[in-house]
């Protein structure tokens, strides 16, 4: 049975240390770290956990990608995955703003300007090197899930923090941005 780990939350030292890298991914101990933050993302409704948000300060991700089958017709899927050791590389300069939330900075959002493609790579549970290219929200969560494990916090990349709001008070703030674009 997977255990629910309790989810450090901002002020906490170990969101803002750089986490250690892991020296063999395929020890039994690392698979059941992945299971727990696999549960505990679940439990949570996150589609991104690191490490250091549950108290343990080594490189290992755990996150929700799409499912593409080869006519995409399954692109609405998602499935979890685990990434240990993990690098991102922006595959072209552009960069796209949109609401972040953190499960370390509980009932908050805020825009967050981020590299629209990446190709992230790494090692998996059974020790295979992964490396994936992708796009969008997909890329989005691998840069804000890689960003915990060098201690930075999506609040650190805000260009604006008017853009800041809590969950309740966003339609608020979206009725606002959409008023001054009109
Ligand atoms: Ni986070």
């Amino acid at each position: 049975m997977p255990t629910l780990l309790k989810i450090a939350r901002m002020g906490h030292p170990v969101l803002r240390v750089k986490a250690e890298p892991i020296a063999d991914p395929t020890a039994p101990d690392v698979a059941r770290l992945a299971r727990d933050m696999i549960a505990t993302m679940d439990d949570a409704d996150g589609v991104g956990l690191a490490a250091p948000q549950i108290h343990v300060s080594q490189r290992i991700i755990v996150f929700k990608a799409p499912v593409r089958g080869p006519d995409m017709s399954r692109d609405g899927d998602v499935d979890n995955r685990v990434l240990i050791n993990p690098e991102i590389e922006p595959l072209s300069p552009d960069r796209a703003s949109a609401f972040e939330g953190c499960l370390s900075i509980p009932g908050l959002r805020g825009v967050v300007p981020r590299f629209t493609r990446i190709r992230y790579s790494g090692v998996g549970l059974d020790g295979r090197r992964i490396s994936v290219e992708a796009e969008g929200f997909h890329a989005r969560v691998l840069q804000h899930e890689v960003d915990h494990l060098d201690g930075v916090l999506y609040l650190d990349r805000m260009e604006n923090l008017a853009l800041l709001s809590f969950e309740k008070e966003l339609p608020l703030l979206m009725g606002a941005i959409d008023s001054d674009r009109a």
